[in-house]
């Protein structure tokens, strides 16, 4: 398994995206704490999850809440697994279709990082993100409010996420050494964030992409990955292992958080650990 410094957390660059496993269309409870599982036996030592990570009217399964279980539930070593979660966002329903509204009031992020730290029962919170900027909010405000979580011993360490250059700059000067992480959108069909990509390489930053298979949000523009079936045909391998070790090879810095329903996607994902490609398959993918 590859190892990355995600700030001061020596830990898998392959993280865990839990998502799937409690919003909408996951595949239950036991099958969440299977995929849990599988991928900390096989090595995984991060897990990304959120306050927002639940199907809307059904608060009692939470990310944070799987993570936990499956976490007390595990034999392995506990203290070896870095767990970031996120604050920002809420879940609703806007007529049949679930949405995520923005929430970034300091009052409310300070009880929701309490919250959080409840949930996945930890004194501290490994690492904590905003989630996204509400525009009714000036951003440095909302991140003031992470800072007093750090203050407070809530988190230990702040990332911010979906954010710009500008943002990730007004992060950097209310949170300073503490800020470790940006975590964007970031694949093959989302290309768009790769000035924040090339900005956090110089400053040190970890660069964590989430969906970076594509994610849920179909259709998209299957053909963006052509190039990748055809490296992988070559690697015997799936194409999904093709693009995250294509993410990874993208500098030290970069971290994946590929997302399951189940145990064998995510088992298939952490491969792209061991799949080194060769510079001109590099040069090929772009
Ligand atoms: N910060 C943010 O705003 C934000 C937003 C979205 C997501 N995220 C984070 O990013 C994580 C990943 O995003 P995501 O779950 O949307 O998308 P993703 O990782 O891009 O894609 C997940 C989908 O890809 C499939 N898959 C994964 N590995 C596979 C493999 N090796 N072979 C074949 N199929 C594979 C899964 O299939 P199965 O369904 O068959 O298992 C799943 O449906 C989330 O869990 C979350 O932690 C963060």
């Amino acid at each position: 398994m590859l190892y990355r410094d995600l700030g001061p957390f020596r830990t898998t660059a392959i993280g865990h995206g839990e998502m799937p496993l409690t919003i909408e269309n996951n595949r239950g409870h036991d099958v969440g704490i299977d995929t849990l599982h599988a991928s900390l036996d096989a090595g995984c030592r991060h897990i990304d999850t959120a306050w927002a990570y639940y199907t809307p009217g059904e608060e009692e399964q939470t990310g944070e809440k799987l993570v936990r279980e499956a976490l007390a539930t595990w034999k392995g070593p506990r203290e070896e697994v870095t767990v970031a979660t996120k604050i920002g966002l809420r879940r609703a329903w806007e007529g049949d279709k679930p949405v995520w509204p923005r929430d970034g009031k300091p009052e409310h992020l300070i009880a929701y990082g309490k919250q959080s730290a409840m949930a996945l029962g930890v004194d501290t919170i490994d690492l904590l993100y905003m989630h996204r900027h509400d525009p009714e909010v000036p951003y440095g405000e909302s991140i003031e409010a992470l800072r007093q979580l750090l203050d407070e011993g809530v988190a230990q360490y702040a990332g911010v996420s979906n954010v710009t250059i500008e943002q990730l700059d007004i992060a950097r000067a209310i949170l300073g050494d503490r800020l470790v992480a940006v975590q964007n959108q970031y694949s093959p069909i989302h290309l768009d964030t790769q000035d924040t990509l090339d900005y956090c390489a110089k400053l040190g930053l970890a660069f964590v992409c989430w969906s970076p298979l594509g994610g849920y949000r179909h259709p998209y523009d299957e053909s963006k990955f052509d190039p990748f079936r055809q490296v992988a045909a070559a690697h015997g391998v799936s194409y999904q292992q093709v693009v995250l070790a294509w993410e990874l090879a993208k500098g030290d810095h970069m971290f994946v958080i590929p997302g399951a329903h189940r145990p064998e996607t995510i088992l298939d994902s952490l491969k792209a650990s061991d799949l080194e490609l060769t510079p001109d398959e590099l040069a090929f993918l772009g």
